[in-house]
């Protein structure tokens, strides 16, 4: 299990979660992020934030599909609006997290050439069961590839909490 590089500013951590269009996959991994993060008492020290690489649908709310699949989970998927990632968040942020490998080279292609490379990585590479796997696009599938993605964000988030616990404390 990879750990969570130590934060830039000591015992605050922001951590980004990127997909295409930020309203599928990085919205589903930052509301259960971020309910993980509260859980274990974090929340005053630890930000979660989410983005897509494209504007597409900035200032909307997510995937309707995505919202019920977390809201049937229990979790709250009211407070999300899609934004664009930004160059600057890759100073800003002690962890950047692709969903898949094309998000991945499409955020290390708008990388400047001091941003360090240990802060960008996939998303998956702290998932135990399949550690460098990809969130898939469920944008163009059925209902049950969201069931999918909520199942393997669940997994992936308890071992990058732990690992995010470990690099603030
Ligand atoms: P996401 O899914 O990257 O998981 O938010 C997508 C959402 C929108 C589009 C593609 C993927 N789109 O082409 O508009």
């Amino acid at each position: 299990m990879p750990s969570a590089p130590p934060p830039i500013l000591p015992g605050r951590y922001r951590v980004a979660l990127v997909c295409l269009g930020n309203i599928c996959r990085s919205p589903v991994a930052d509301v259960v992020l971020s309910a993980q993060v509260a859980e274990g008492g974090l929340d005053d020290r630890v930000e979660v934030v989410s983005a897509g690489t494209g504007d597409w649908h900035v200032g909307e709310p997510m995937d309707h599909r995505a919202a019920a699949t977390l809201t049937s989970a229990g979790y709250d998927a009211s407070r999300h609006r899609a934004q664009q990632y930004a160059v600057s968040w890759f100073s800003e942020c002690d962890l950047v997290l692709a969903m898949d490998g094309s998000n991945l080279a499409d955020l290390r292609a708008l990388a400047p050439d001091d941003a360090d490379p240990a802060r960008l990585r996939l998303f998956r590479d702290f998932d135990p069961d399949e550690p460098g796997g990809e969130v898939p696009d469920p944008y163009y599938g059925g209902p049950g590839g969201f069931t999918d993605v909520l199942e393997m964000v669940e997994r992936t988030c308890v071992a990058l909490t732990t690992a995010i616990a470990a690099a603030v404390s």
